[in-house]
């Protein structure tokens, strides 16, 4: 399941009229390295959450005929079967969220197409170039492990409050027991810098909790106070992967995606590599 509900207000003026899971990284958009990364990680049926002016997510995992029959004429096959395949991708359904109410009643609204199995929660923000890809790295966990797991990443002190804060028992170098989830916590009131980024794997008795939850952080709906009662209840676990995050929801780190994911590409980053050699970085200020 892929949130692609929220504003994205840190990236305006560029979502005045775009939804932000559309903002480029490199030639792609920002949710297709989602669905790649759940793709490549074995996963076939995705769950898309869109809300108001959020067609285009739709547009741009669907066919575009016109735009294949001019690349047909010009025998461009390659970036024919670049779009083909992205079309052809995974089985995916949208469900729109009426209103913005929280990352838990974003997820609660495609209940009724994951219900009782269990199903990672995306949120595409979070870029995490890895491999094992992010959420491949969950499911070896969740199978080891037996319960939700969250992917975390420590932060610095200042940052605690922009995330879902975790604490609990080590149990091994990438793995935590959790005991405590907070959301947002002031600096200062942190129970740890371990911050849960944008992937999640959750069991079906996420349901009950989600029915449970209260208003939070901000009033809204929050997912992290369910996982709260999963970890008292039954377990949770959190999990330190392995890779690169960027979060795409910020001006700078949107910048450094294009930048350093241009540079693992083969057929950018010779010329990327001389442009930023050559570039005149100018005085500090
Ligand atoms: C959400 C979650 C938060 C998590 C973060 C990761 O917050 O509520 O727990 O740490 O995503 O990106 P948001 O960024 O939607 O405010």
């Amino acid at each position: 399941m892929i949130l692609a509900a929220g504003y994205g207000t840190r990236m305006l003026p560029a979502t005045k009229s775009q939804p932000k899971e559309m903002l480029p990284v490199v030639d792609k958009p920002v949710i297709h390295y989602a669905v790649e990364e759940l793709v490549s990680s074995g996963i076939e049926h995705i769950t898309i959450v869109t809300a108001i002016n959020k067609r285009s997510v739709e547009d741009y995992f669907d066919r575009s005929r016109d735009v294949e029959e001019q690349l047909a004429k010009r025998n461009d096959t390659h970036r024919l079967e670049e779009l083909l395949a992205i079309s052809s991708m995974a089985k995916i359904a949208y469900v729109r969220q009426a209103e913005a109410r929280g990352l838990a009643d974003a997820v609660n609204t495609a209940r009724h197409l994951v219900e009782d199995e269990p199903f990672v929660l995306v949120l595409p923000d979070d870029i995490i170039v890895g491999e094992p890809p992010a959420t491949k790295q969950l499911i070896d966990c969740y199978t080891e492990y037996g319960g939700g797991v969250v992917a975390v990443e420590e932060v610095p002190e200042a940052e605690v409050s922009s995330y879902g804060i975790v604490a609990g028992q080590v149990l091994s170098d990438r793995v935590t027991k959790l005991e405590r989830m907070v959301e947002k916590p002031a600096v200062g009131e942190a129970p740890s810098r371990l911050a849960i980024v944008g992937r999640y794997l959750l069991p079906p008795s996420i349901w009950p909790a989600i029915d449970r939850v209260v208003p939070g952080y901000g009033g809204e709906l929050q997912i992290t106070d369910a996982l709260q009662m999963l970890a008292r209840e039954e377990g949770m676990y959190a999990y330190r992967f392995e890779g690169v995050r960027y979060d795409t929801g910020r001006p700078l780190s949107l910048l450094r995606a294009s930048i350093e994911i241009g540079l693992r590409r083969p057929d950018i980053a010779p010329d990327l590599r001389k442009y930023l050699r050559e570039l005149d970085l100018g005085s500090e200020n």
